[in-house]
């Protein structure tokens, strides 16, 4: 059956107010973008005619401009789910104008399957080819595409001539069943390849290929400076100090880590740190700095969901796969983040806290318990299941007027179940194998700005002491209702909130 090829705009039109799109993508790498931005302006048309025009949105993860910045202005979102990064989207979501769901990434496809968010009616996939036979080749993202694919009823492409078709080579394309017939996902190693290099789908669902040349939105970070170059070095001594007590073997486990800066610093020292032998990568977002290892032979193979590079370090990637095509796999994101996976091979997770609390809980989220950030992304998968959980964080924020070490989290994403190493530029605290009052006196010993100390240490003389995790309740969040009054933590007098 011979291909239809429309414009973006005449796409955006089979587009109707109500409806559910499934985007693919994950990150701004590999979302579509065109017929979104074309939606943008049918909806501010809509809206300027007095009429409603708002759609549900499932993606992988965050997405570029063209969908959650120019749909979020024009108000064009009512509801939207996974993590998102975007500060329009952002803003709208904090004046309560748009329903977000922040759920763990890698339950995002299983979630649309089990029908708890309602129907796929359009599915807009990014490829880099696509044959008359329903074979989708995405570019630089898995995310939910296979998923969302197969749901709709119907499938747009959005053939991007941005992204080589070199892309072909770098995707294991994956899709578990549902229970009572899910088998296990037989990954053993992070380079096993499980699945088919596209996307298959009934070509009769394509309404329409839409030609592009549109380059990947993606973010840059700022360069490293002393206190996440100090982090970094502090993970990489941490590894390195249980590599040598045979905690982690001499061969070394995979690694996951974050989005951004400390994460980029993060990977760079342990890039430099050649007592570490060079390591594997399971992860969901594979950065620039993870293609510079693999360059330097410090990174063997990295398997991810996203390229979430910049353009030219993709474009160099494409034109390498002689190279790279045996050291780099892009999965969907049930795969790339699937808690059994990351089990089975011993992940050890790095992740990014907002803010940690003295017992170990942490806030990945919510400013001041109640602003959504971005959201809980790839975290709780890697976090939850990881053969050892690392969160990494300044100890201050905002020119030391924010601790980020409280008595009580005001939000919690990842409880003290889990979370098993702090990190701050000030130390470590290995809180493995510790009760909660230990935990306490390792994180303030270890962790805290030398700005706060005293202020948690006097804290904990509030509390009885004795009891399983000693809280005083009435003051356990008067950092933060001091922060709101006076714009600094420091200033805490915890008589007056007594
Ligand atoms: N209270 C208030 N604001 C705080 C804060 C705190 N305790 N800690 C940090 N901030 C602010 C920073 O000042 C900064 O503000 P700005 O944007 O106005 O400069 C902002 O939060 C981001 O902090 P930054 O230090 O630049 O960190 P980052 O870019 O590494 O982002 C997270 C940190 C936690 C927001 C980010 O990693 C994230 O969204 N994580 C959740 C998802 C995730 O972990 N994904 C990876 C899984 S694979």
């Amino acid at each position: 059956m011979a291909l239809n090829y429309f414009s973006a705009a005449e796409a955006a039109q089979l587009i109707k107010h109500g409806y559910n799109i499934g985007l693919s993508g994950f990150t701004p790498a590999g979302t579509a973008k065109a017929v979104t931005a074309e939606l943008a302006k049918i909806a501010e048309a809509e809206h300027a005619a007095g009429r409603p025009f708002q759609i549900g949105i499932f993606t992988g993860a965050s997405t570029g401009d063209s969908c959650d910045g120019c749909l979020s202005r024009a108000k064009a979102i009512r509801y939207r789910a996974p993590y998102t990064t975007n500060p329009d989207f952002r803003k709208c979501v904090n004046a309560g104008e748009i329903a977000y769901n922040d759920i763990h990434l890698s339950q995002m496809a299983q979630e649309l399957r089990y029908g708890f968010m309602g129907k796929v009616n359009v599915a807009i996939i990014e490829a880099c080819d696509v044959t008359e036979d329903g074979k989708i080749y995405l570019t630089a993202a898995g995310g939910i595409s296979p998923t969302i694919a197969r749901m709709a009823d119907i499938v747009i492409v959005e053939l991007n001539a941005a992204h080589s078709k070199a892309a072909k080579g770098l995707h294991d394309v994956y899709e578990p069943l549902d229970p009572i017939r899910r088998a296990a996902i037989p990954i053993c190693k992070p380079d096993d390849r499980i699945g088919l290099p596209y996307v298959q789908v009934d070509p009769k669902k394509i309404v329409g290929v839409v030609e592009t040349n549109w380059p990947d939105e993606a973010r840059s970070f700022s360069a490293a400076d002393p206190i996440t170059d100090k982090i970094g070095q502090n993970v990489a001594d941490f590894l390195v100090s249980d590599m040598k007590r045979g905690i982690i073997p001499s061969t070394f486990l995979p690694l996951q880590s974050g989005v951004g800066n400390i994460a980029n610093a993060v990977l760079g020292a342990l890039g430099r740190d050649t007592t570490i032998p060079a390591f594997n990568v399971y992860t969901e977002v594979i950065q620039n700095s993870v293609i510079g290892l693999i360059r330097d032979g410090r990174v063997k193979f990295a398997s991810g969901c996203s390229l979430t590079v910049t353009n030219d370090c993709l474009n160099s990637i494409y034109d390498d796969m002689t190279f790279f095509g045996d050291k780099l796999i892009l999965r969907p994101s049930e795969i790339s983040n699937s808690p059994e996976v990351i089990r089975r091979l011993g992940v050890i997770s790095i992740n990014t806290a907002i803010e940690a609390d003295i017992y170990g809980n942490v806030n990945s989220t919510h400013i001041g318990g109640t602003k959504m950030m971005n959201g809980i992304g790839g975290s709780g998968d890697f976090t939850r299941n990881a053969y050892i959980s690392i969160f990494t964080c300044p100890s201050v924020a905002k020119e030391g007027k924010i601790s980020a070490i409280v008595p009580m989290v005001s939000h919690v994403d990842h409880s003290e179940h889990d979370v098993n190493i702090i990190i701050t530029e000030q130390g470590i605290a290995d809180l493995r194998g510790k009760s909660p009052k230990e935990r306490a006196q390792t994180i303030i010993e270890n962790c805290v700005h030398p700005d706060y100390k005293q202020l948690l240490w006097d804290y904990l003389k509030l509390t009885d002491g004795k009891s399983q995790t000693p809280h005083a309740l009435k003051v356990a969040l008067a950092m933060h209702a001091e922060l709101a009054a006076s714009g600094n933590m420091a200033n805490t007098d915890w008589a007056k909130y007594m």
